[in-house]
C-alpha cells in the first residue's frame, strides 16, 4: 500500500499580518509546498537528525547552540511527547522555502509531530498537534497569533483569530484563486517586525488600535469577497492592506518593488504576506499569472504561480 508521508503544509497568509496578533481576523490558504518528515529505528544511540537538502545532520545534544533553531524546536516536541530518551532517526524533507514568510518553520514542526506520533502510535487530534507546534513556534517567534502552525496543521483556507483555542471557519471557495508568489532576496524579519510593532503600539496604543480595526473589518470584507468570488474587490482590499502594512512600518524596498511590478502587469491586487520586511509578496492574478511571473523574474527575482483553493 502507499506510504504517506507525515506532511505539515505551507501556506500564504492573503490578509491581516501583524494585526492578527492583536485580534484581527486574518485569511491564510495552504500552498502546494510542504515539510515532510519520516522518523525511523536507529541502531544508534540517541536521536539523528538528517535534512539533507540543508546539509543538516546532526546528533541531537542537550544545551548545544544550535544553527537552526528546529534543534530547539525538536527538543521541546520531544520532551512535550516523553520520546527525549528514544533513539531514532528523524528525516526531514523541507519543501517549504526558509525564512520567506510562508511558515516554513511551523509546517517543519507540524510535519515532525506527525512523524512522531505515526512511529511511536501517540494518538493526537488536530487541536493536540497544532497547540504542540503553537509552543515549538513561541520558542522562535515569541508572542505568536498561531495562524502558521493552525494552518501548517489543518492545510485549508481558513478565517483565522487568535485564541485558546483560536477561532477558525473554513472559506468556501468557489474556484481555485490563482496567485503569483514573488520572493525577495531577503529573508523575512518576522520577530523584528512583529516586535517593531509592538513598540510603536506600546507608544501609540491609541493610533495603532486603529490601523488594526481598520485591517480586522477589511479582513471580513475579503472574507465575503472570497466566498463569493469577487475578484475585482479581493484585490482592492489586498492593496488596502498593503497600504496599512506600510504604516505600520513592516514593508521594505524588495517588496515595494515587486509589488509595483506586479500591479503595473495588471494584478488586481499585491501585498507583501507574513512577517514582511523581507520574504515574499503574493499578487492576485486570476487572468494574467504568466504575465506578472515573467515581469518579476526579468528583474531578477523568483515567482511562483499557484491557485489557493
Ligand atoms: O512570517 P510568517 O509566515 O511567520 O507570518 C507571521 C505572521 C505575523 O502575523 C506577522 C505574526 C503572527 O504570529 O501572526
Amino acid at each position: 500500500s502507499e506510504q504517506k508521508i507525515p506532511t505539515g503544509h505551507g501556506k500564504v497568509i492573503l490578509l491581516g499580518e501583524h494585526a492578527v496578533v492583536y485580534g484581527a481576523h486574518a485569511i491564510a490558504a495552504p500552498i502546494p509546498l510542504a515539510m515532510q518528515a519520516m522518523v525511523s529505528d536507529s541502531d544508534e544511540d540517541g536521536i539523528h537528525l538528517i535534512i539533507s537538502r540543508w546539509g543538516v545532520e546532526e546528533r541531537l545534544q542537550k544545551g548545544k547552540e544550535y544553527r537552526y533553531s528546529i534543534f530547539n524546536s525538536l527538543s521541546l516536541i520531544l520532551h512535550e511527547l516523553g520520546l527525549e530518551k528514544e533513539n531514532m532517526k528523524i528525516e526531514v524533507f523541507p519543501y517549504v522555502p526558509r525564512a520567506m514568510g510562508l511558515g516554513g518553520s511551523a509546517s517543519l514542526a507540524v510535519a515532525i509531530i506527525r512523524a512522531l506520533a505515526e512511529k511511536f502510535k501517540i494518538k493526537l487530534s488536530l487541536e493536540e498537534i497544532s497547540q504542540l507546534a503553537y509552543k515549538s513556534e513561541q520558542l522562535v517567534h515569541g508572542t505568536a497569533s498561531g495562524i502558521d502552525n493552525t494552518l501548517a496543521t489543518y492545510g485549508k483556507f481558513l478565517l483565522f483569530q487568535k485564541g485558546n483555542p483560536p477561532k477558525i471557519q473554513e472559506l468556501r471557495v468557489p474556484q481555485p484563486i490563482r496567485i503569483v508568489i514573488g520572493l525577495t532576496w531577503s529573508e523575512s524579519l518576522t520577530a523584528k517586525m512583529v516586535s517593531r510593532v509592538r513598540r510603536a503600539w506600546e507608544n501609540n496604543k491609541r493610533l495603532y488600535n486603529h490601523i488594526f480595526k481598520e485591517i480586522d473589518q477589511l479582513v471580513l470584507e475579503a472574507a465575503k469577497a472570497i466566498e463569493n468570488y469577487d475578484l475585482e474587490h479581493l484585490g482592492q482590499l489586498m492593496n488596502i492592506n498593503q497600504g496599512l502594512l506600510n504604516a505600520l512600518q513592516v514593508s521594505g524596498r524588495e517588496i515595494e518593488e515587486l509589488v509595483e511590478i506586479a500591479r503595473n502587469n495588471g494584478a488586481l491586487g499585491a501585498k507583501l504576506t507574513g512577517g514582511g520586511g523581507g520574504g515574499a509578496i503574493i499578487a492576485l492574478c486570476p487572468e494574467n499569472a504568466e504575465k506578472v511571473a515573467k515581469a518579476i523574474r526579468n528583474v531578477g527575482y523568483r515567482a511562483y504561480i499557484t491557485d489557493l483553493k
